[in-house]
């Protein structure tokens, strides 16, 4: 009887539902509802729209209805909270979708205005593909769920230019999650987690096809095909090229999962069935950055991913892994002569991807933990296939790494390090002393007292010796190396290898530390420092400089009248490669990255330094590239070591014709503005891929800084960058307005660096630079 009840009451709950859903359309004056459980269907039955339950109410979206799982594919403002029960959603005679509440504000569901034109809509209707759309009186579709994604797109759904996919937080919560898909305008698609969209080194998975152009957009077919269409319609690239025309298939969904990989899914006609995935974008579960919050890193346990904490750090809540972990330690403060005494916390297959403040190519492991050793700010180093990279706390994206060798090694502050275990020996040798002068002492008193001093005396030296040894054995490690003219000429080969010509001499490959590492040695010609001391001071000044884009001095030689520099090896050559040779073309992003990166550079020489140096050669052959495409700046120091007083006036020009500031021609004082000068120009060469002045162009073209202003007055200066590059408008006016400011005639007009750095990063307005005819006059 009862039995009977029950399927009377659900054949009443499946025919009211069926009655309730028939229509594909809603007209102004209908309604629905989640009370009476009434939602839209497309004609063949396979999508809904409408209310489905989220949290503790209800939310407004698009799901599959003859799939058991009714899988949720779009959801509206899927950031506000639940609807109660007791709304109705429905199309005004204004024109527009909105859910009503029973009190308060309306809730715009489908926004039909844009570009200031409001559309009014006099229909709504669920189409076949997945497609809501609102229509017209004629039929013209004036606004569509497909032109607002959520997490999935489906078979005939495009995500054009710069449009994205964020994965949903949960299973049951459609709220925006950690992850997103991005359709770059450079014409990559990209994954990375939200946090740090458009950051170097957080993208995980990219289809590399930077090179395509603005314009392109990702595409899913009805035979389950994800492929990339360039903004003249060529396929060019297939994401899942094993696609298959499989029968028996009859849906497919691409899908920015809430673990952070995008799969395709496909599912049969069967509707009890469940999803399959016919391609994914990793297959390890860890590779998606962010899954695991600061400091922590990702391992795969039973099949799925967990968070773990590194020896010595804590989960920053227990219960909730994946926020993270904090050191249990603080550490000792650092001595800057004899760098910090500490024991390193070695985890091994551990990788964090987050960006190093410094990363040394060519190392061994023991070379990388010596420099981590001797830097202050380094708290943990990373290093992986001969690349150290030194990091500070926290660390961000951290995960087992399945191939290669991959060690991270971590400060421990005082712990049972080095640092406690010496003064526990020093205390124990102390004591050791103390007896030993004691029992001297007794002995003296009783024997011949001063042959007990004289034993104490040696005692003390003998202990101070080997204080000593230990002190030099770590300098030796970490400090800048001194090297003989023969060391150096056997490094080089006897300087064949030439790899560049500069103002301050040539520059050659070698290998040193016993073929460990690839070098640049650079034979300086014209010193003029007085002196062993003054040469050796140079030198050291410039060796304590560490800034990830500024080039490392390792080591020197000062032997009879040889002087060589030795410095970390920047295997890509130098920006003037980059910008000049047309094969090695950087895009509008990386070129802007560069711009920033070199600036911080020259802020730090100039502000950030012990004494300041002015760089007085700032040039895109002075900017080398390192494997990374980090950009770095060379030859600082230098121009103070061939003119040791910079503040004076100097009748000789340093620099390089072309990016000298005027007031090198004019006597005046040389300040850190002649840098801000030549960065300016540099800048101008960098926005356009050109030479500040070239012959073959037209007359009016031919010194690039005129050009400029005069396309900055005409309004113009999407004329600078190559025909084939779209770039906004606005953010190229910023970049030239930068290069006008730096580029005054007067030194105290000019920015500072750390002024440039915040014009470039947005943070402070850029004004209009003054009048600009008087630039002309630069003799
Ligand atoms: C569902 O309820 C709403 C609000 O009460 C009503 O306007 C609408 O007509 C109902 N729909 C059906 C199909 O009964
Ligand atoms: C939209 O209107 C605003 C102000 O009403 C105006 O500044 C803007 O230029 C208009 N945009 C378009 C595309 O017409
Ligand atoms: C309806 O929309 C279409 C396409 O958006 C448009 O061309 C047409 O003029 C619109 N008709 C009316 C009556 O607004
Ligand atoms: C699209 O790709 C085709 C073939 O590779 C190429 O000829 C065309 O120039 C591309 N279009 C754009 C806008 O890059
Ligand atoms: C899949 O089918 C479509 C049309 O049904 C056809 O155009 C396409 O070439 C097929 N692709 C493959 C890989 O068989
Ligand atoms: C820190 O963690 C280590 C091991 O992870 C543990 O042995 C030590 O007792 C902890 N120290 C503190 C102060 O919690």
């Amino acid at each position: 009887m009862a039995f009977l009840v029950l399927l009377l009451l659900l054949n009443f709950v499946f025919n009211a539902t069926n009655a309730q859903s028939t229509s594909s359309i809603i007209k102004p004056g209908s309604s629905l509802s989640p009370i009476n459980n009434s939602y839209l269907l497309s004609p063949s039955g396979q999508f809904a729209f409408g209310f489905y339950r989220y949290k503790n109410g209800y939310s407004v979206g698009i799901w599959f209805e003859n799939i058991q799982q009714k899988t949720v594919v779009w959801t509206a403002n899927r950031d506000a909270s639940p609807f109660p029960s007791d709304v109705t959603l429905v199309l005004t005679t204004e024109g527009t979708l909105i859910v009503r509440p029973k009190q308060g504000q309306d809730v715009l569901i489908a926004d039909t205005s844009s570009d200031n034109v409001s559309r009014l809509a006099t229909s709504a209707s669920m189409l076949d593909s997945g497609n809501f759309v609102l229509l017209n009186s004629s039929g013209g579709i004036v606004w569509k769920s497909f032109d607002f994604p959520t997490d999935t797109i489906l078979p005939g759904q495009r995500l054009s230019v710069t449009g994205k996919l964020v994965s949903s937080v949960a299973e049951s919560d459609h709220g925006s999650g950690k992850f997103l898909i991005l359709m770059q305008s450079d014409g990559n698609l990209v994954q990375y987690p939200v946090g740090a969209v458009l950051e170097r080194g957080a993208a995980y998975w990219a289809t590399n096809t930077f090179n395509a152009g603005y314009g392109v957009s990702l595409n899913l077919d009805g035979n389950g095909h994800l492929y990339l269409l360039n903004d003249t319609g060529f396929n060019i690239k297939s994401i899942n090229k094993n696609y298959v025309n499989a029968s028996g298939k009859s849906v497919y969904r691409a899908t920015i999962d809430t673990d952070g990989i995008f799969r395709l899914y496909s599912h049969s006609s069967n509707r009890f069935d469940d999803w399959y995935t016919e391609w994914s974008s990793s297959n390890y579960r860890c590779d998606p950055l962010g899954l695991c919050g600061e400091n922590s890193y990702c391992v795969m346990t039973d099949g799925e991913p967990v968070c773990q904490c590194p020896p010595h750090f804590n989960y920053i809540n227990e219960k909730l892994k994946e926020l993270g972990c904090r050191k249990n330690y603080s550490l000792v403060a650092c001595d800057t002569r004899n760098g910090r005494l500490f024991d390193f916390l070695e985890v091994n297959d551990v990788s964090w991807k987050d960006d190093a403040y410094s990363s040394l190519s060519s190392m061994t492991k023991n070379s990388c933990r010596a420099e981590c050793y001797q830097d202050c700010r380094c708290e943990a180093v990373v290093f992986e296939n001969e690349v150290c990279k030194m990091m500070k706390l926290p660390l961000r994206f951290g995960r087992r790494v399945l191939s290669g060798q991959v060690t991270a090694f971590l400060i421990g502050g005082e712990l049972a390090g080095v640092g406690t275990r010496k003064k526990k020996r020093k205390l124990r040798l102390d004591m050791l002393i103390i007896s030993i002068a004691m029992a001297c002492l007794t002995l003296g008193f009783l024997v011949v007292a001063t042959i007990g001093v004289r034993k104490y005396r040696a005692y003390v030296r003998k202990y101070k010796r080997v204080l000593r040894l230990v002190n030099n054995r770590v300098a030796e490690d970490v400090a800048l190396k001194s090297f003989s003219f023969e060391e150096l000429k056997d490094a080089t080969n006897n300087f064949v290898d030439v790899i560049g010509k500069g103002a301050y001499g040539t520059v050659f490959k070698g290998v040193l530390f016993d073929g460990e590492r690839t070098v640049a040695i650079k034979r300086l010609e014209k010193v003029v420092a007085e002196g062993e001391r003054d040469f050796l001071n140079e030198m050291k000044a410039i060796g304590k400089i560490h800034h990830k884009n500024l080039v490392r001095l390792l080591g020197y030689c000062y032997d009879g009248t040889n002087r060589l520099l030795v410095y970390e090896y920047m295997k890509n050559g130098s920006l003037a490669d980059f910008l000049f040779k047309s094969n090695l073309k950087v895009n509008w992003e990386g070129r802007v990255e560069i711009v920033l990166s070199i600036a911080r550079g020259i802020c730090y020489l100039h502000e950030e330094c012990e004494t300041q140096i002015i760089h007085c050669d700032i040039k895109p052959e002075n900017i080398l590239m390192d494997d990374k495409g980090y950009a770095k700046i060379a030859d600082f120091g230098l121009a103070k070591l061939l003119m040791p007083n910079q503040t004076r006036t100097y009748t000789e020009i340093r620099g390089t014709r072309g990016y000298v500031a005027p007031e090198w021609h004019r006597n005046l004082p040389i300040t850190v503005k002649a840098d801000v000068y030549s960065f300016g120009i540099m800048l101008f060469e960098i926005i356009c891929c050109r030479r500040s002045v070239e012959a073959d162009v037209p007359e009016n073209e031919q010194v690039l800084a005129y050009w400029v202003i005069d396309c900055f007055k005409a309004n113009e200066v999407e004329k600078l960058v190559q025909n084939d590059e779209l770039v906004e408008k606005s953010k190229l006016e910023k970049m030239v307005k930068v290069g006008l400011w730096c580029t005054q005639d007067e030194a105290s007009s000019r920015p500072s660096m750390k002024r440039v750095i915040l014009m470039l990063e947005g943070t402070v307005n850029i004004p209009d630079p003054p009048p600009l005819s008087s630039f002309v006059s630069s003799p």
